[in-house]
């Protein structure tokens, strides 16, 4: 089973980067696995820790991905920041790391958690902003038409249930893919 998880990091000069990431538990463990090059990947062996936050805001998502401002953090320690608004962290030091050329997987043991927010229960558009989230995030390799339909059932989700939170994200993501058809067809026009 996957979560969908926002991991905060530091890198060596203390530079904090904020990405999705679909992680697994075993065994009370958390598993991580970065497709490389990644900052995370990188932070992580320079630093050994890393933080998973839980949130259902949905727009730190959409943020990372469509490369908006990041959203707030706060510094716990030395070298490691959660968001400031989110349901709970965990503070995560690696413990090891199976080497592979294009997935790398990095097992995790939970140092520290803390509890901030309730969870309010399942909601379709933030289900439906993560998947348009993880579509955008692989734009570069997948057919738009793909896209195009996928966002066509999406919507469903988002006039039915979106509250603001919700509509501000779908929308950053929306924007992301007509940016890059405009860029599409002008390159193959030139
Ligand atoms: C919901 C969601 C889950 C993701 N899960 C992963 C993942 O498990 N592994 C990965 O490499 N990228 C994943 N991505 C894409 C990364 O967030 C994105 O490519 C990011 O830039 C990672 O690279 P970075 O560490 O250099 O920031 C996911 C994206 C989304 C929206």
């Amino acid at each position: 089973m996957i979560y969908e998880t926002i991991v905060t990091t530091c890198s060596a000069h203390g530079e904090v980067h904020i990405a999705p990431f679909g992680v697994q538990w075993s065994n009370g463990k958390v598993v991580i696995s970065p497709y490389k090059p990644s900052a995370t990947l990188q932070n992580i062996l320079d630093t050994r820790h890393a933080v998973l936050n839980l949130t259902d805001d949905v727009r730190i998502f959409a943020a990372a991905i469509a490369k908006k401002s990041p959203f707030a953090t706060q510094e716990i320690a030395p070298g490691c920041v959660r968001l400031q608004d989110c349901l709970t962290h965990h503070v995560l030091k690696l413990d090891e790391m199976e080497e592979d050329e294009v997935r790398p997987r990095l097992t995790m043991t939970v140092v520290e958690s803390a509890l901030h927010g309730p969870f309010m229960g399942f909601n379709r558009a933030q289900a439906a902003v993560i998947e348009l989230a993880v579509l955008v995030s692989r734009l570069h390799m997948l057919p738009i038409e793909k896209i195009n339909q996928e966002m066509q059932y999406l919507q469903i989700a988002i006039d039915k249930t979106a509250g603001e939170r919700e509509l501000e994200a779908w929308q950053w993501l929306v924007d992301t893919i007509n940016n890059h058809i405009a860029r599409q067809s002008g390159l193959q026009q030139a």
